[in-house]
């Protein structure tokens, strides 16, 4: 078991299968980034389940793919593949904006993915457009209906900002709950790779938004989950992810590997340990150090909310948020 110094278990490893993506969304990647990690310095899919393997072995119980857009990398039904013929009962899931999704989403059910994420910031095409840098809508849309259609779960992720897509909180809450879908909406984390002057809407603007239709009630958290749940008066579950609130790290059982190889103890903060030569020169019991010292140095808390209040200077994409 995976414990780190502030006795928090650490089963969830998300993992950033490449920081490319095609979509510049303002909150995230609103400019390509100078220049891209070199394709040769990326771990293969092999050798990726090579770390993966160890950190299962050591109580890894939930995997999820990340980017970037995981989707713009070859082959990603068949390293979903290797992880399920590994252990088939891990809670696999993916965070996708869904652009490429249509015609691949049954291939990644077969291969053993059992939830998905998906981005919707707005359902209005022009919106979308604005958000992400392109027009995206139609595709996304389309994603999420195949998904749904080859019997992946589906939660949606929406950031709402000020000036943007802040009129649209009902409209994508039934979009999802038309759908069965969950959905979860994320306070805008500040960092310094976002568009400047982005203003997003904090907790108690999103709660007044939807109480102007619906009544609902407050369930707390459950479980591991960032999100604080609510429930309105017919039954249906929304999140919202308050990374500004003090008790937002408590709970905190997740640990992030990018592309390179590099092992993120906390999303916040930039540090980091490589895995990479460990994997690379077949070290096994090295890597799992790493992964050791990693859990062991999990920071407490980030530092968005506070006194000490920051901007976060890792670039969200490196490890899909
Ligand atoms: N603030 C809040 N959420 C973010 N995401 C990416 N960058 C940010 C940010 N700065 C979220 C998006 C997406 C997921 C990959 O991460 O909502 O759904
Ligand atoms: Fe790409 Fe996701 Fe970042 Fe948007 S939030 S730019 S879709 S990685």
């Amino acid at each position: 078991m995976l414990v780190d110094s502030y006795a928090r278990v650490v089963d969830y490893l998300r993992i950033s299968v490449t920081e490319r993506c095609n979509f510049r969304c303002q909150y995230c990647m609103p400019e390509k980034p100078f220049s891209w990690v070199p394709k040769e310095n990326l771990l293969t899919f092999e050798e990726l389940f090579e770390f993966v393997k160890i950190a299962i072995d050591e109580g890894v119980k939930k995997i999820r793919i990340t980017g970037g857009e995981p989707l713009l990398r070859e082959d990603l039904d068949k390293f979903i593949k290797m992880i399920y013929d590994y252990k088939n009962d891990i809670d696999l899931s993916m965070t996708t904006n869904a652009f490429l999704l249509k015609g691949v989403a049954g291939r990644l059910k077969d291969a053993g993915l059992k939830r998905l994420n998906v981005s919707i910031d707005s359902l209005k095409p022009e919106v979308a457009h604005a958000i992400a840098g392109k027009d995206v809508l139609h595709n996304v849309l389309e994603g999420v209906e195949e998904a749904l259609r080859v019997g992946l779960k589906v939660k949606v992720n929406m950031v709402p900002m000020k000036g943007m897509n802040e009129g649209e909180i009902l409209d994508v809450l039934e979009y999802a709950k038309a759908r069965g879908m969950s959905i979860r909406f994320i306070e805008y984390m500040e960092n310094a790779h976002a568009k400047a002057n982005i203003s997003g809407m904090k907790a108690k603007e999103l709660l007044e938004a939807i109480a102007q239709k619906y009544g609902f009630v407050d369930e707390g958290f459950d479980g591991h989950s960032p999100s604080h749940y609510y429930v309105t008066e017919e039954g249906y579950r929304f999140g919202i992810i308050e990374p500004y609130e003090d008790d937002f790290c408590k709970k905190c059982n997740r640990i992030r590997l990018t592309a390179e190889g590099f092992l993120i103890p906390c999303l916040y903060f930039d540090e980091a340990m490589s895995i990479a030569d460990c994997i690379k020169r077949g070290d096994i019991k090295g890597a799992a150090l790493v992964l050791k010292e990693v859990v062991r140095t999990k920071p407490e808390k980030n530092r968005w909310g506070g006194e000490e209040s920051e901007v976060s200077k890792r670039a969200f994409y490196e490890t899909g948020g």
